[in-house]
């Protein structure tokens, strides 16, 4: 089963490095299409990768993944082990602006290819962008971080700030952005090992 996965996951990755369906693939190094473990239980959704992720082909690697790793692991997860990490679009937007709604949709059909065959128990929507892809562009990522939605075949879904975010609010008080993430990440931890 374990293997099945991999060679699925590889096919969607070799359509990945050969799809020039949107701009984004006439400007990226590299696709960049996962990290962690293709069994874990928990699958994370970003936006896009940055210039970090475009020079390594891995998601979440720069500032804000760094953020990210580090507030996984103080609330007792393995970012390696109990993760896989993705993102809406597979290749860099210039200038790291908001893949647009063209990019996203001519890319989903990866996506949604990642998240049938990894079949997760979880899925966290990371950010808005991440968050109006599956929820509806209207959605305002304040109010709707850290509550939990059904998507696809009963998967529980949520959503969490986006560590960017993070990095322009400091504060670890109670209350704040970081608190509140640190607090929504113990809820995945809890239904994760339901
Ligand atoms: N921000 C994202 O949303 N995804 C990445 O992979 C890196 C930064």
């Amino acid at each position: 089963m374990a293997e099945e996965k991999e060679i699925k996951l590889n096919k969607i990755k070799e359509e990945c490095k050969n799809c020039y369906k949107c701009e984004l693939g006439k400007t990226r190094k590299n696709i960049v299409f996962s990290d962690g473990n293709p069994n874990a239980k928990i699958l994370l959704i970003g936006e896009a990768p940055g210039a970090d992720e475009d020079a390594t082909g891995t998601p979440f690697v720069g500032r804000a993944g760094k953020l990210l790793t580090k507030l996984i692991e103080e609330c007792g997860f393995s970012r390696k082990d109990d993760f896989y990490i993705c993102n809406t679009v597979k290749c860099r937007p210039p200038e790291n602006r908001v893949p647009t709604d063209e990019e996203k949709s001519l890319c989903e059909n990866y996506l949604l290819e990642q998240i049938k065959t990894v079949n997760p128990k979880v899925i966290v929507l990371c950010g808005a962008t991440s968050a109006k892809s599956f929820l509806g562009n209207k959605i305002k990522i304040s109010e709707i971080r850290g509550k939990w939605y059904k998507l696809f075949d009963n998967i529980d879904t949520t959503v969490i700030f986006h560590p960017s975010y993070l990095l322009r609010n400091h504060s670890e008080l109670e209350g704040s952005p970081r608190w509140l993430t640190k607090q929504d990440i113990y809820k995945i931890k809890e239904i994760s090992e339901q």
